[in-house]
C-alpha cells in the first residue's frame, strides 16, 4: 500500500505538491487524511495521527489512519508543548500545528523506529508539512466556526423577537412550514425553497423597532399608531440585509415586501404583481392566513374555513392568484400544519362579515 519515495528529491517535490493538493480540500477529515497519507509515504513511520484542539469550539478532534487508539492523556501533555517538533519519551514524534495567533491548535503524532530524526532532512520535511497543515487547518477551523456562529446568531435573533412577544415560536414554525408548501408547489428553485424555510421566520423582525405601547396595544390602532407600525418592514430590511449572504438577503426582501399587495395597495412601496418577489408574495399570503387563524391581543382566532375563504376571496386583489390556486389545491398540506397547533382549538364560530373583515377586523369579536 505504501509507495515510499525513493530519493530526497522526490520527497521534497511530493511535499511541495502537497501544499497545492491541500488548498483544494474543504473539510478537516479529508485534509487530515491527505496529510497523514503523505507523511506515511514520505517518511519512515509506522503510524501517524492528527489531534486537534478546536479552540473555537473547545472540543477535541481526533484523526488517524486507523492504527492508533485515542488516549486523552496525550492531549494534555501536548497542550503544554511549545516546540514545533519534539521527541516524546515514549517514542512518539510530535509536530505542533499552530494557529496564526501562534497558539497550538493540535499536533501530528508519529510513531517511528528511527532514532536519528532530529537534525535530519526528514526533520525539515516534517517542518514543511506542519507549516502547510497549520495554515490550512487554521483556516478551515475558523470557517467552520464562523458557520456555527452564523446559525447561532439566527437563533439569537429569533430569541430577541420572542422576548418582546412579537411572535411565538409556533407562529414562526407555522409560517416557515406554510411557506415551504407554497414554495415547493410554485416554480421556485430547490435551493431557494430551503432558504425561504429559514428566511420566512424573520418577516416581522422589524417589529423589534416598534415601541411597546404600540406593539402590544390591547385594541385597535389609531391612524398614528398604524403608521408607526407600518415602518416594521423597512426596519426589518435594514437589520437583516447583507449583500454577501443569501439567507439574510432573502430574509431582508421578505421583511420589506410581506405587506405589499398583488394589486399595489400594500406598503411600504405599493409595488404590485411580479414586482413583488416570489418569496415576498408567498410570505405575504401565509402571514395573513396565520394571523387570521390565530388569536391576537386585538382579535379572536378565525376558524379554518373562514380563514381559507378570506384567502380565496382576495385572490388577485391582496394575493397572487397563482399562489392562491396552489394554496387551494394543496390545502390538505396546509390543514395538517394548522392542526399541529393546539391553541387553534378555540375560535369564533361565525365567519366575520365582509364589512368586519375589511374595517372592524382588529376589534375583539
Ligand atoms: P399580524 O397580526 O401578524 O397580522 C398580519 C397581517 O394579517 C395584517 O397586516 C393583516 O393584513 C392581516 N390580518 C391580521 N388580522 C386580521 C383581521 O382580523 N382581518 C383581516 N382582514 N386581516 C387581518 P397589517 O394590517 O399590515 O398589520 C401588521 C401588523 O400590525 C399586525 O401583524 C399586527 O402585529 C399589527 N397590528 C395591525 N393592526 C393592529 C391593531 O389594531 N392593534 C394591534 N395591537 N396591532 C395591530
Ligand atoms: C450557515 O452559515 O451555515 C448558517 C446559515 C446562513 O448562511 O445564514
Ligand atoms: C403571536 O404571534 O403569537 C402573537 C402576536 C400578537 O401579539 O398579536
Ligand atoms: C420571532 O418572532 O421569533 C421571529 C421573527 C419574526 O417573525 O418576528
Ligand atoms: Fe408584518
Ligand atoms: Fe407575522
Amino acid at each position: 500500500m505504501k509507495m515510499r519515495c525513493a530519493t530526497w528529491d522526490d520527497k521534497f517535490k511530493a511535499t511541495l505538491q502537497l501544499g497545492r493538493v491541500l488548498l483544494k480540500e474543504k473539510n478537516v477529515n479529508s485534509i487530515s487524511e491527505t496529510i497523514l497519507h503523505h507523511i506515511e509515504n514520505t517518511c519512515d513511520v509506522t503510524s501517524s495521527s492528527i489531534w486537534l484542539f478546536d479552540k473555537y469550539k473547545n472540543t477535541l478532534i481526533f484523526h488517524s489512519t486507523n492504527r492508533e487508539d485515542l488516549t486523552n492523556s496525550i492531549f494534555l501533555n501536548v497542550k503544554k508543548c511549545q516546540d514545533i517538533i519534539l521527541l516524546h519519551n515514549d517514542g512518539y514524534l510530535l509536530i505542533n500545528i499552530m494557529s496564526r495567533d501562534d497558539e497550538s491548535i493540535g499536533v501530528i503524532r508519529i510513531m517511528t523506529e528511527r532514532k536519528d530524526i532530529e537534525g535530519s532532512r526528514e526533520h525539515d520535511l516534517l517542518l514543511l508539512i506542519s507549516s502547510f497543515a497549520s495554515l490550512i487547518l487554521d483556516n478551515v477551523l475558523l470557517t467552520l466556526h464562523v458557520g456555527d456562529i452564523h446559525k447561532k446568531m439566527i437563533e439569537k435573533l429569533s430569541m430577541a423577537t420572542r422576548y418582546r412577544d412579537i411572535e411565538s415560536n409556533e407562529h414562526m414554525l407555522r409560517v416557515s412550514l406554510y411557506s415551504k408548501v407554497l414554495a415547493t408547489h410554485s416554480n421556485m428553485k430547490r435551493d431557494d425553497v430551503r432558504i425561504i424555510e429559514i428566511a420566512s421566520q424573520f418577516h416581522d423582525a422589524g417589529k423589534i423597532g416598534i415601541p411597546d405601547h404600540i406593539l402590544n396595544k390591547n385594541g385597535k390602532f389609531t391612524p398614528e399608531e398604524s403608521s408607526v407600525m407600518k415602518n416594521h418592514p423597512v426596519i426589518g430590511y435594514n437589520i437583516l440585509n447583507d449583500p454577501e449572504d443569501k439567507i439574510l438577503q432573502m430574509s431582508a426582501r421578505i421583511s420589506l415586501e410581506h405587506h405589499e399587495r398583488w394589486d399595489g395597495g400594500g406598503y411600504p412601496k405599493g409595488i404590485k404583481g411580479n414586482e413583488i418577489s416570489l418569496e415576498g408574495r408567498i410570505v405575504g399570503l401565509v402571514d395573513v392566513f396565520d394571523a387570521l387563524t390565530s388569536k391576537r391581543v386585538y382579535k379572536e382566532a378565525w376558524s379554518l374555513s373562514c380563514s381559507k375563504a378570506y384567502i380565496l376571496e382576495n385572490s388577485g386583489t391582496i394575493f397572487d392568484p397563482e399562489l392562491v390556486q396552489i394554496f387551494d389545491l394543496h390545502f390538505d398540506e396546509i390543514e395538517k400544519i394548522y392542526f399541529l397547533n393546539q391553541e387553534n382549538k378555540s375560535h369564533v364560530e361565525q365567519c366575520p362579515t365582509s364589512e368586519e373583515s375589511r374595517t372592524g377586523r382588529y376589534q375583539k369579536v
